[in-house]
């Protein structure tokens, strides 16, 4: 077996004998040629998920949204967010800073406003709630907006925008996180990765979805680097003295301790690639999630280290905005469909580069394997695997089926069928 954890990249290339339609995934440089993984259907996947909540006295409904909205991450092939998280969820789950089955405050002070205090509650569970609530809203007022405060990590910004998207919606949805991310010209994190996910349907299977961190690299990727035992290029991160750093394990431990420096936001460090803008975005999330919604904000988002108020258990209190626009109020969603595929067939038929052959649109990858990994499996690295499967022995659970196993299974048992449930 190799020594290295395999990763499975997130970029797609074109078959070159196939065209453009059978893009496949890549591996890291370090894995290419390795087989150390396993697939995993869809259903199975997140029937493992429910059943491992269940165990942690996490309700059925609320379980099948939280692994409905983890194992959407590993469809896209967003690996970082997906099942690779389980443990964390599990963690704050047996700590109780993530507290199941609890009822949410909703204030409605307007009829397109919402404002939802999530009481330490799943992340994913009252984030589904509050984009239905924020579509609801604009269906009946051309636009909704919700806030929630006092909440727990949601995973990917992309799902709750694409059930705005499924309703014929322009969604928006932001949250802030854990501080990674130092301040232009700083030396200290304190902003999150704070996401932005903002999206539009499309025609022909392919809409607009842009689901980014605005930080230049997730903190999963210095991870990588650090396994890998490889440096990082320069800009990716500071240390403690806002200096550039090629130590992946030197930043993280910083992280760790809060001790200085950490991961440096869109741009990259100072203002030369313009590192203030993504700055600016980051903040602009941290404004809209934090301190508009009553949350944490800035380094008090996450720490879990704070001294407790009297009767109060210390809990992350992440704070998220939702939006949605009803465009039937400015032009029919078939004529909105149309123009937007216009501009997106501009886009793609344009010049391209030498050695580049496609002009991807934001959240076309993620499309695209969706619909490859809902087919034939999710891909599953096999370290992930390995804390699946720690996970599940600790609470006395099987793991994963995975694609193998069913096939072996349906050998013995034809009866049993091969795809899952
Ligand atoms: N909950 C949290 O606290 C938190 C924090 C940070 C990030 N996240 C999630 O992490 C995920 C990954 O974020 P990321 O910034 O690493 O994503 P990324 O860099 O992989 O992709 C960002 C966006 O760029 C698009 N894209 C990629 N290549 C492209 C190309 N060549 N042309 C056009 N578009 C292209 C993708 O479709 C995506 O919309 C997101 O889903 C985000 O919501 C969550």
């Amino acid at each position: 077996m190799s020594e290295h954890a395999p990763q499975i990249s997130n970029e797609l290339v074109d078959c070159e004998a196939r065209g453009a339609e059978w893009l496949h995934e890549v591996r890291c440089e370090d894995c290419l040629g390795c087989s150390v993984e396993s697939t995993v259907m869809r259903a199975d996947l997140e029937r493992f998920v429910v059943d491992v909540l269940a165990r942690y006295h996490v309700k059925e409904d609320e379980a099948a949204v939280t692994a409905k909205v983890l194992v959407a991450a590993d469809l896209r092939g967003i690996a970082s967010h997906g099942v690779a998280r389980l443990g964390r969820y599990v963690k704050g789950l047996q700590e109780k800073y993530i507290v199941p089955g609890v009822a949410f405050d909703i204030r409605e002070p307007v009829p397109a406003v919402g404002a939802i205090d999530a009481k330490n509650g799943i992340g994913q569970v009252v984030s589904d709630l509050a984009m239905d609530l924020a579509i609801d809203k604009a269906r009946a007022n051309g636009i909704g907006v919700v806030t929630v405060k006092n909440s727990n990590h949601f995973g990917i910004a992309g799902y709750y925008v694409q059930k705005a998207i499924d309703a014929g919606m322009i969604g928006i949805c932001l949250t802030n996180a854990a501080p990674l991310v130092v301040p232009t010209h700083g030396a200290d994190a304190i902003l999150g990765t704070n996401p932005i996910a903002v999206g539009a349907p499309g025609a022909g299977g392919l809409d607009f979805l842009l689901d980014m961190a605005t930080s230049v690299v997730p903190r999963g990727k210095l991870e990588v680097y650090d396994r890998n035992r490889k440096q990082m290029p320069v800009g990716w991160a500071v240390d403690e003295h806002g200096y550039d750093s090629k130590n992946p394990g030197l930043v993280l431990a910083n992280l760790v301790k809060r001790a200085g420096g950490g991961i440096l936001p869109l741009g990259g460090r100072g203002e030369e690639f313009s590192g203030h803008k993504g700055y600016g975005l980051s903040l602009m999330v941290d404004v809209l999630c934090g301190v508009l919604s009553g949350s944490a904000f800035g380094p008090e988002v996450d720490n879990l280290q704070r001294e407790p108020r009297p009767g109060e258990v210390v809990a992350p209190r992440v704070g998220h905005f939702f939006l949605a626009i009803d465009i039937t109020r400015f032009m029919p969603v078939q004529e909105f469909r149309e123009r937007l595929t216009e501009l997106i067939g501009l886009l793609k038929d344009s010049e391209k580069a030498l050695d580049r052959p496609t002009i991807y649109i934001h959240g076309e990858k993620e499309q695209v394997r969706a619909r490859l990994h809902e087919r034939s499996g999710i891909p599953l690295a096999e370290n992930v695997m390995a804390s699946l499967r720690k996970i599940a022995a600790d609470c006395g659970l099987p793991g994963p089926v995975t694609v193998a196993e069913r096939v072996r299974r349906e050998a013995i048992h034809p009866e049993e069928g091969y795809r899952a449930s």
